[in-house]
């Protein structure tokens, strides 16, 4: 086997980096969401090199609302027969949201997320299920990235597009309703 020697392959950021990456990963940061099963994918970090960078772990650049729902998601999984599902996918970073609604009348009584994605896609689906519970579809029209920026207490600007995921499946979920029930009264109001 051969051996290089000479001028050292990375640079000592680069190694501090990496030790970090390392201790990040040993220390389960980003091990609590793997999927439980294939069907049940729930939330799934992909643990960009966007979170982690050569300046340290980058949690710093999340504030304790995000991290909180990162680590703690809430309303994770699909729901059976659900009345409108919306999916996002954020071409640029391959991230991915799924939002599942059940819905009555013109009120949204449960809202569920899947993701696989950053620690702010995670987040922002999180805060985005239950902005949605107990609001009027009228209402829901009206979450926008920013509604879930500030919600998350603000992302940080390197993290900011992340909401758009959010908004996204919002508004994908929003026209898959509608075009199950194309006479529903908030359908009939977008024509
Ligand atoms: Fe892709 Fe956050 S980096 S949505």
């Amino acid at each position: 086997m051969s051996q290089i020697v000479g001028k050292p392959l990375y640079s000592r950021e680069f190694h501090l980096w990496h030790r970090r990456l390392t201790r990040a990963l040993a220390t389960s940061i980003f091990t609590p969401f793997q999927p439980a099963s294939a069907k049940h994918f729930g939330v799934q970090s992909t643990s960009h090199f966007s979170d982690l960078t050569p300046g340290g772990l980058t949690l710093a650049l999340y504030n304790e609302k995000v991290i909180d729902h990162y680590q703690n998601p809430r309303n994770v999984g699909e729901i059976e027969s659900a009345d409108a599902l919306g999916v996002a996918e954020n071409s640029a970073c391959g991230d991915i949201l799924h939002l599942y609604l059940k819905i009555d009348g013109d009120r949204i009584v449960r809202a569920s997320f899947k993701s696989f994605g950053c620690a702010a896609a995670i987040a922002a689906g999180s805060v985005l299920t239950e902005m949605v519970t107990d609001r009027t579809l009228e209402e829901m029209k009206a979450i926008t990235k920013q509604a879930v920026d500030d919600a998350l207490g603000g992302l940080s600007p390197m993290k900011v597009h992340c909401s758009v995921l959010a908004e996204d499946a919002a508004r994908a979920a929003l026209d898959d309703y509608h075009s199950r029930n194309p006479l529903h009264p908030t359908a009939i109001n977008n024509i």
